[in-house]
């Protein structure tokens, strides 16, 4: 079957300008900056300020990337904005996004599916611009986990961040763009790492906030396991499905959440680390905005030759995971 090649026109993110250090939150919390730049190999994290939300880092990011794909807003048909940390539980923030840029003729909706979400919203996309449902698409991975971390657990606070990252989805030359998607999920793992109240389960009561069930709780060690496994797995299962194999990568780019994450993950598939873009070590776990940050960096950065195999690959909370393969 011959489908409609669609690819990355262009890319943009944002990034608070507030730096944390490991040294600043050794201050507050009882950890040492060298652990958790052993343990993570995370050093500085960027964090919004009171009155800067998802979508107002989702908005510059989109700006960027509709600029760098010479496009008007108005062309724009379709806004998904990957997020678990939406400006309100509704309405979506992708329709916030959608009013401040303009974007007149775009649907727009949220989607949740954790740190994966960003490579769920390509899948989405990419399927609706292969119907011609519409010519071009926002995806955008925005989060400000900062906003629902307990900065007084060191288990958890040591590893978030605030950020967000955008593309423009369009028509590419045949052959070029998109090659296929592998997601899953294993809603067994849900409670591994979750935000327990605010939702229709156990809504927002004083009970909750004093309990402080409003925060991210997450079982490390268990989500570092399935991480370190499903990375490799779902990459290798999207490289397949386009025919290539692991030595065909040009570049890797994974979710930013742990140096240890990464290189057990590449050892396992045997791919070379300087075919693997990281730079968790300045942002942290920004959640879903992790790899379209990392691949706007990656763009800038003039890292990409035309016809490169790029794979996008992530995990996070439901539990879900997701990857894609591309031919940039
Ligand atoms: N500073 C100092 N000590 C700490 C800290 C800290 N910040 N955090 C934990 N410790 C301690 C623990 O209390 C424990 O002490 P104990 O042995 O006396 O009980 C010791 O360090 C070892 O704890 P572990 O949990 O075994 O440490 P580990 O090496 O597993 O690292 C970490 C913990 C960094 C959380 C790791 O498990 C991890 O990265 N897991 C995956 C997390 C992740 O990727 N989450 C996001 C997925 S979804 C998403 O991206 C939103």
């Amino acid at each position: 079957m011959s489908v409609r090649s669609i690819g990355i026109l262009g890319t943009g993110s944002a990034l608070p300008e507030h730096i944390l250090t490991n040294a600043d939150l050794a201050k507050t919390v009882d950890t040492d900056p060298a652990w958790i730049e052993a343990r993570t190999g995370i050093r500085e994290r960027r964090i919004a300020d009171e009155r800067t939300s998802s979508s107002d880092l989702a908005v510059v990011a989109a700006h960027q990337a509709i600029a760098a794909a010479g496009i008007l807003s108005e062309e724009i048909g379709l806004i998904i904005c990957a997020t678990v940390t939406p400006d309100t539980m509704f309405p979506a923030t992708a329709c916030l996004v959608q009013d401040r840029i303009g974007a007149r003729n775009a649907g727009a909706f949220d989607l949740s599916a954790g740190c994966s979400g960003f490579v769920y919203g390509l899948s989405c996309a990419v399927s609706m611009l292969q119907t011609g449902i519409c010519r071009y698409a926002l995806v955008i991975g925005a989060d400000t986990l900062s906003k629902i971390t307990d900065f007084t657990d060191r288990t958890t606070c040591v590893l978030f961040a605030d950020g967000a990252g955008a593309v423009v989805l369009g028509p590419t030359e045949q052959g070029r763009g998109f090659l296929s998607f592998e997601l899953g999920a294993d809603g067994r793992g849900s409670p591994l790492i979750r935000q327990a109240a605010g939702g229709s389960r156990l809504p927002a009561s004083y009970a909750t906030v004093e309990a402080r069930q409003h925060f991210i709780t997450m079982a490390g060690q268990e989500v570092f396991k399935f991480a370190v496994r499903i990375l490799g797995a779902s990459a290798e299962a999207a490289l397949a499905k386009a025919e290539l194999t692991t030595d065909d990568i040009d570049l890797l780019i994974p979710h930013q959440a742990n140096i240890r994450i990464i290189e057990a993950a590449i050892n396992r598939m045997n791919v070379p680390s300087k075919k693997v873009y990281v730079n968790l070590d300045r942002y942290g776990n920004t959640s879903s905005a992790s790899i379209p940050i990392a691949l706007d960096e990656v763009v800038r950065l003039g890292m990409l030759r035309e016809r490169d195999v790029l794979v996008l690959v992530a995990f996070g909370a439901g539990l879900t995971w997701g990857a894609t393969v591309l031919r940039w």
